[in-house]
C-alpha cells in the first residue's frame, strides 16, 4: 500500500528536497529559468515566521511540494510553487499538499488564500473552490490567471 506524508518543512534536508522536486518540474519540465524559479524566499525558507513550505513524501520518497506566504501581498495569503512529479500526477497528492497549506492559513485565522494559477492548472483549482478573477498575464512567459479561495 502506498503511503503519501506531507510535512511542514522545517530542516535543511527536506527544504532542498522541496527545491529538487521544484527544479524538476519547472526548470526542467517547463523552462522556467532557474534564477526565477528560485527566490529570496526560498533563501529564507527556514528562518521567517511568515511562510510555510510543506514537502509531500511518497513511501518515504519526496515527490510533492507547495509553500504559503503571508506578507507576500496585501490581502488573502498567497500560495505558490506547487508542484507534484509528473510521474505521480492524477492520484490526488496535489490536493493533499493544497489542503495542508489551507489548514495552515486557517490556523492563523485568515479567511482564504489567493495564487496566481498557470492556465493549464486552472482546472485543479477550480476542483478545490478557487474562483478565477482578472486578466490573463505571462510570468516566466507562462500563462496565468489570479484566482482565490474563502473559506467557509
Ligand atoms: N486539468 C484538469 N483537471 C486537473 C488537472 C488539470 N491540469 N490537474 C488535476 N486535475 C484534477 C484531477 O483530475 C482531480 O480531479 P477530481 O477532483 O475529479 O479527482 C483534481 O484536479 C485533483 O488532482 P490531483 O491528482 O490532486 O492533482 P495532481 O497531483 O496531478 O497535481 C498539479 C496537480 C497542477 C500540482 C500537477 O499537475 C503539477 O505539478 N503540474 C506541473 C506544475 C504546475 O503546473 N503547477 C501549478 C502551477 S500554478
Amino acid at each position: 500500500m502506498s503511503t503519501f506524508v506531507v510535512t511542514t518543512i522545517r530542516t535543511p534536508e527536506d527544504l532542498r528536497a522541496a527545491l529538487d522536486v521544484r527544479t524538476r518540474v519547472f526548470v526542467d519540465e517547463q523552462h522556467v529559468p532557474i534564477e526565477e524559479e528560485v527566490d529570496a524566499y526560498d533563501r529564507e525558507a527556514l528562518t521567517r515566521d511568515d511562510v510555510v513550505y510543506v514537502l509531500g513524501r511518497l513511501n518515504g520518497e519526496p515527490i510533492a511540494t507547495a509553500r504559503l506566504l503571508f506578507n507576500a501581498h496585501e490581502g488573502l495569503p498567497h500560495i505558490g510553487r506547487v508542484a507534484v512529479l509528473a510521474e505521480h500526477r492524477g492520484q490526488g497528492y496535489g490536493r493533499v499538499v493544497m489542503q495542508a497549506l489551507h489548514e495552515a492559513a486557517r490556523e492563523r485565522g485568515r479567511l482564504g488564500v489567493t495564487l496566481a494559477a498557470q492556465l493549464q492548472a486552472l482546472p485543479f483549482y477550480e476542483r478545490l473552490g478557487y474562483v478565477a478573477r482578472g486578466p490573463v498575464f505571462l510570468d516566466a512567459g507562462i500563462e496565468h490567471r489570479d484566482m482565490d479561495l474563502r473559506f467557509d
